[in-house]
């Protein structure tokens, strides 16, 4: 593992996206209300994932991080592979499915050499994990690679024109006396793990453009809006403060395209 890549993976192998805000426990309980935090705070996802349609397809899941969406996959009855950089995530995820008596294979394993052969999958899923990873050009080429042809790939990658990216930049570009930083420069610094990248739609349709049929729209989160709390690496009073203030409705009403996640739908 090249030396960024080893960053990425220490970052969440200390703790698995959103484990220490909405994870209590490591039983059916624990896992079951951070599953129920998670949909409540990010409703997109049931509508943007269709997890009832993969009944019997071939699915792999890129990145399952705490499980919850591999878990409805399984429920839903696909045949299931999952892999995460971090055994952490991949520990979590097989303790959360046999907690409910459900079953995949899940493999520590790393989204820009998938050791799988060519045109294994009816499904690739991935949500939130490929901006994450060095050399993302080369994760969605094997997205490409290991779907069949006319296989689905959904995929959500973060938007660079972001309310969540203009705030850090005020917090770390702004009042941090350095205006010369870009919003790329803060992505990669202070979002998440060291070297998180955001992109234009311009940008995606470009990182997306082998694929014959490519469908994208970004959505205002709960980042965007303050409604949660707003990452692992980001907690504090001014931000408690900003929150009691923050204009959510005008943002709705007048910016309702600079939200941070960006849903890709794209077939091959
Ligand atoms: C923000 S979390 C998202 C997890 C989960 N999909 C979710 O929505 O909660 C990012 C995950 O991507 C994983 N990840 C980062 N780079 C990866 C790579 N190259 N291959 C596989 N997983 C990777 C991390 O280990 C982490 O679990």
């Amino acid at each position: 593992m090249n030396h960024n890549k080893k960053d990425v993976h220490d970052f969440w192998n200390q703790a698995s996206c959103g484990e220490e805000l909405y994870l209590s426990d490591t039983d059916k309980a624990g896992y079951t209300a951070q599953a129920s935090a998670r949909y409540d705070l990010e409703p997109y996802i049931l509508d943007f994932s269709r997890f009832e349609d993969v009944r019997e397809l071939n699915v792999l899941e890129i990145g399952v991080g705490l499980g919850a969406d591999h878990q409805q996959f399984a429920e839903a009855g696909a045949d299931l592979w999952g892999i995460d950089l971090t055994e952490r995530a991949i520990e979590h995820t097989r303790k959360r499915l046999s907690a409910f008596g459900l079953t995949s294979n899940l493999e520590v394993g790393d989204a820009e050499n998938l050791d799988f052969p060519d045109e294994s999958f009816d499904r690739v899923y991935s949500w939130g994990v490929l901006h994450h990873s060095p050399d993302t050009p080369k994760a969605i080429a094997e997205v490409w690679r290991v779907l069949k042809p006319g296989g689905g790939a959904k995929i959500m990658i973060y938007h660079k024109w972001s309310m969540v990216g203009y705030m850090l930049w005020v917090r770390y570009a702004l009042l941090g006396l350095r205006p010369w930083l870009s919003l790329t420069d803060i992505y990669a610094h202070y979002l998440e793990s060291p070297g998180t990248k955001a992109y234009s739609v311009a940008e995606a349709r470009r990182l997306f453009s082998a694929f014959s049929e490519v469908q994208i729209r970004t959505v205002l989160t709960h980042g965007d809006l303050l409604e949660s709390g707003a990452g692992q690496r980001h907690q504090g009073p001014v931000l408690a403060f900003a929150r009691t203030i923050w204009p959510r409705r005008i943002i709705r009403q007048f910016l309702p395209n600079q939200g941070l996640f960006m849903l890709i739908d794209a077939r091959k």
